[in-house]
């Protein structure tokens, strides 16, 4: 039975999922290792669970011939060098959605206290001031959402405000299916129609400063801004101008282009102290149900492809839709990228009177991988030979 090696206090859900489908040989360790330590720990590792603070980079994963797959339980991957793993034939996987529905309710959270301009009034009761003026506060009744980059999480806030009664509206750039009243608009439509604009693309240079002072200004009057996507999608300078200026009327913030590594370093923001805005450290995602979520969600794609090969939504891999082995053998066969590569497995096959009842292969970049399913069992003298030919990356017998 696979060993797996679990690090950086990942949330019980995982272990439960593991050890419901049959994995008893699972080993935590409480925090993220390095060096030796973690070549120690992973020597007889089949699969690896990590979060951010683990480094699986290219000279790690070269001391780790046994190592099959990688679970990131968390959204990103860039502490594990993909290129490599995918070289070494190992799939990485990771949980892209789990936390959407958090900060799908954050949002909303955000648009309502906006509209009802509570941040204010809330900073006014602590310093002591009764301010009871409904004077600009308004109910979500009615009022138009605009979002910006309808997709997962985007399109799940839609639904959300349409339940509190708002027009939804929104702007991407590639054709989605419309959800409940939602309707697409172009950018500067959605700008001045919206009484709350909330910001939901990719980080990236395709949306770096997305919103600037030109799109800040085409904004209603009085509207109001969340961003809880990425810090570098509103130029922060322009923002902190318009809500001087007195033209926004509030914002919501969870992402910045600058944040703290650690409650040890100082938050610095020109939006510190602006009664009207309402900050939060990147917390957008951060629920106990998303941990859990993380947790199950990994741990299931880890299972699949320690139990079936198959490698849906592998971050790094060729994807390989779920099916259950139900054959007496599966062959999983990583290999280069390269013609003829199959047609020589398949000879081989042949040769030894091997009958084929399903074959599925999927290539990404330089790596080709074949699921090969036969209805009986597969001699050693094959699976050496399968492994010994010059294309193949690694190979496996299920
Ligand atoms: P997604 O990939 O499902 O959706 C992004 C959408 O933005 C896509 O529909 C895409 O077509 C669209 N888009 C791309 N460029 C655009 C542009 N220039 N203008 C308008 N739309 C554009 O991503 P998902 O899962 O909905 O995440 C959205 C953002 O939220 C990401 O930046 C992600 O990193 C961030 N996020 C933040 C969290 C937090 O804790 N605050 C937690 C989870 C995600």
């Amino acid at each position: 039975m696979s060993e797996i090696v679990l690090l950086e206090k990942i949330h019980p859900t995982a272990v439960a999922y593991f050890e419901q489908h049959g994995f008893d040989r699972i080993r935590q360790f409480p925090r993220a290792l390095s060096g030796q330590e973690l070549l120690d720990a992973l020597g007889e590792a089949d699969a690896v669970g990590i979060r951010s603070n683990t480094h699986l980079g290219a000279e790690v994963l070269q001391h780790l011939p046994r190592l099959r797959t990688i679970g990131c339980f968390c959204i990103g991957t860039n502490q594990v060098d993909l290129v490599a793993a995918a070289q070494a034939g190992i799939p990485v996987f990771n949980a892209p959605y789990s936390n959407t529905r958090s900060v799908a309710e954050l949002v909303i959270a955000q648009a309502i206290l906006l509209l009802r301009r509570i941040p204010e009034k809330n900073a006014k009761a602590h310093r002591g001031i009764w301010d009871k003026s409904a004077l600009g506060a308004f109910e979500t009744r009615n009022k138009t959402l605009g979002i910006i980059g309808y997709g997962n999480i985007g399109a799940q806030v839609g639904i959300l405000a349409e339940s509190v009664g708002m027009q939804v509206r929104y702007y991407d750039p590639e054709s989605k299916l419309p959800l409940g009243n939602a309707r697409p608009l172009p950018l500067q439509q959605v700008l001045e129609q919206a009484d709350v604009v909330t910001l939901h693309v990719p980080g990236g240079p395709g949306t770096v400063n997305l919103m600037n002072r030109e799109r800040l200004a085409m904004m209603k009057p009085n509207s109001v801004l969340i961003n809880a996507s990425r810090g570098g999608v509103v130029e922060i300078d322009a923002l902190d101008a318009a809500l001087r200026d007195g033209r926004l009327a509030g914002a919501a913030l969870d992402v910045f282009p600058h944040e703290p590594r650690s409650e040890k370093e100082e938050f610095i923001s020109p939006l510190r102290g602006h009664d009207n805005v309402i900050l939060t450290p990147h917390i957008g995602g951060s629920t106990e149900e998303a941990q859990a979520n993380i947790g199950q969600e990994v741990a299931e794609k880890l299972v699949r492809f320690l139990t079936a090969g198959t490698t849906r939504s592998a971050v790094n891999f060729p994807e390989i839709a779920h099916q259950a082995k139900e054959v007496v053998s599966r062959i999983l066969n990583v290999h280069k990228n390269e013609p003829g590569v199959i047609a020589r497995m398949n000879v081989e096959y042949a040769s030894m009177g091997l009958n084929i009842v399903a074959q599925h292969l999927q290539t990404k970049g330089a790596i080709g991988y074949a699921i090969t399913d036969v209805d009986e069992p597969v001699p050693p003298e094959l699976m050496r030979k399968l492994c010994a030919a010059p294309a193949v990356i690694r190979c496996q017998l299920l």
